[in-house]
């Protein structure tokens, strides 16, 4: 950690870096002469990567679970470093960066309706306060109650169940009939907290209409209330019962107005939530021949699985540093500088298991990183944690890049026993 040295300029609470945004605020901030500081919890400090150790310029050792405590902590910290900017990574923690700012004074989230940017019940309920289109859904306390539902609701099969809180497709199944409800309903109620801090997690569970159709995401980023929309991702998701993404590219080959259209429900989207200063990661999906996308949800957070590397590679467009700006108060940089096209596969194994030999080809325009090594052992695939790894590909067209990174993840080889 570096203490006293380094850029003298503003400073930012960063409450929980680590994790797939991290780096790309960490190369955001040195970009701008941004300070940055660390809030969490000294064990999980102690298991930080180099890179983001070096990175920062001080830690607020607290408890994130303990929101009392974190805020009185946090406060006392950015007022003793003057902090200008506080920031989030993680979903469940951006309710507490919301409050952190008001106490402060600090650009930030409208912290009465923070919740609804990680709680998907009140997300659902200001989503339709404001009008903004999304499945309709219900909230069940248990399976028995789910039944009921699904005989009673018109919501037609398959149902989505979910958990109210969560992130990254845990828990979340798509039900063909009554006979996997049950199972489905246990999936979305396995979690009661959220590691590594140890956040307490609403168990409620939604079942949701389903929503056919390609599926996209937009972040847009919103300056003293005012939005500046990014490039739209298309998205990749396994079939089935389990959705898990299976890759990112951009620009998302979207007709000009139907991308517009994408944009602005994203954006009223991150309103509807409260979003005032700071960034939206939306994601929507389009039914074949509808004009208008439905929100399937909206989180107050950079976005995951690289697509901050996705978007930057197409447009130019930093969204961490635009997230960086949004919280100092300043307004971001989100015109786009080029018209390029990148896009990112995930390696995904075909069974838990202990991952033997991976070998993924080298080949001209991409480039591959592993999140695991082998040794490692890898859940089954049912959701986002059992990435082994990735590979990002540039090319000019949307097209040609997303044939390379199929291509390389195609060839790649993963053993699992
Ligand atoms: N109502 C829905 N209709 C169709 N697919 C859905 C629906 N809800 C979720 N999904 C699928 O499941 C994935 C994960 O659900 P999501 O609500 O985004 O939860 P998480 O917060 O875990 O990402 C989505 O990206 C999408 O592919
Ligand atoms: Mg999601």
């Amino acid at each position: 950690m570096n203490t006293g040295a380094g850029p003298r300029g503003p400073g930012v609470l960063v409450i929980e870096p680590m994790g797939n945004a991290g780096r790309f605020l960490v190369e955001a901030a040195d970009r701008l002469g941004i300070r940055l500081y660390a809030a969490t919890h000294k064990d999980i400090y102690d298991t930080y990567p180099p890179w983001l150790g070096s990175a920062l310029s001080g830690l607020c050792a607290t408890d994130l679970a303990d929101v009392p405590r974190a805020l009185e902590e946090m406060d006392a910290f950015c007022r003793r470093h003057r902090i200008t900017g506080i920031a989030a990574c993680w979903e469940l923690l951006t309710p507490l960066a919301a409050l952190l700012a008001e106490r402060l004074r600090l650009p930030g989230n409208d912290p009465v309706l923070a919740r609804a940017a990680r709680n998907k019940i009140l997300m659902g309920e200001a989503f339709a306060a404001a009008g903004v289109p999304a499945p309709r859904w219900t909230v069940v306390q248990d399976a028995g109650q789910a039944h009921q539902v699904a005989a009673s609701h018109d919501l037609g099969w398959p149902l989505v169940i979910k958990p109210a809180e969560q992130g990254g497709s845990w828990g979340v199944s798509i039900v063909g009939g009554p006979d996997q409800l049950s199972a489905a309903v246990a999936g979305a109620q396995q979690y009661t907290h959220a590691q590594p801090h140890g956040v307490a997690l609403d168990t409620r569970v939604l079942v949701q209409e389903y929503v056919p159709g390609e599926e996209y995401s937009c972040e847009t980023v919103i300056a003293h209330g005012v939005a500046y929309p990014l490039p739209v991702v298309r998205k990749e998701t396994t079939e089935g019962t389990y959705r898990i993404e299976t890759g990112h590219s951009c620009p998302a080959d979207l007709a000009p107005p139907m991308a517009r259209r994408v944009q602005h429900i994203a954006a009223r989207a991150a309103l509807a939530v409260g979003i005032r200063n700071g960034v939206a990661h939306t994601e929507v999906k389009i039914r074949p021949g509808a004009s208008m996308p439905d929100v399937i949800e909206t989180g107050a957070r950079l976005p995951g699985g690289n697509i901050c590397e996705i978007v930057e590679a197409a447009s130019g467009v930093s969204a961490a540093a635009a997230y960086l700006q949004a919280v100092l108060g300043r307004v971001p940089d989100t015109a786009p500088l080029r018209s390029d096209a990148a896009a990112i596969r995930f390696l995904l194994p075909e069974r838990g298991g202990r991952l033997g030999r991976i070998v993924i080809p080298e080949v001209t325009g991409t480039h591959s990183e592993l999140h695991l090594r082998p040794g490692d052992m890898v859940p089954q695939p049912t959701d986002s944690s059992c990435r082994i790894g990735h590979v990002v590909a540039r090319a000019e067209t949307v097209e040609q890049a997303r044939r390379l990174a199929a291509q390389v993840a195609s060839r790649s080889r993963v053993e699992v026993s």
